[in-house]
């Protein structure tokens, strides 16, 4: 077979952008509880992109006891909660545009499950960082650790 170098430069291109990533993969749950099964998430400082995935292990409706994943600084889980209260379901809760939110799921109903996928290029290793709800009421006892490093 004749070399074909556009064949390999493509073979080139597709190979790069594989060789480093590395996505690891949380699933976590939220119940009619308002809880979350986890308390703390870590992720190894080798993982490259991060796809969470929040399923509602409950019957009530996402206007009811919805539950979405938010992640954030500690720092700004408060702000980001207030903001996101009046900005109503059909917002998920969260502020529109809100650079403070480093990734966020939409907000989930019993039943259902949704996931984020992001890239952990904006997180710092060993960094102050929360996951929360942002449903009205409900980050105070669903909000956990989120560990990098
Ligand atoms: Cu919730």
């Amino acid at each position: 077979m004749k070399f074909n170098p556009w064949f390999a430069a493509l073979a080139l291109l597709a190979a790069a952008p594989f060789a480093s990533a590395k996505t690891c993969s949380v699933a976590i749950e939220g119940n009619d509880q308002m809880q979350f099964n986890l308390k703390e998430i870590k992720i190894d400082a080798g993982c490259t992109q991060v796809e969470v995935t929040l399923s509602h292990a409950g019957k009530f409706p996402a206007a009811a006891m919805g539950h979405n994943w938010v992640l954030a600084k500690s720092e700004d889980l408060q702000a980001i909660v207030n903001a996101g209260a009046t900005a109503g379901l059909p917002n998920n809760y969260l502020p529109k545009g809100d650079t403070r939110i480093i990734a966020s799921t939409k907000i989930v109903g019993g039943g259902e499950s949704t996931s984020v996928k992001f890239s952990t290029a904006k997180l710092t290793k060993g960094g102050d960082y929360s996951f929360f709800c942002s449903f009205p009421g409900h980050w105070a006892l669903m909000h956990g650790k989120f560990l990098f490093g």
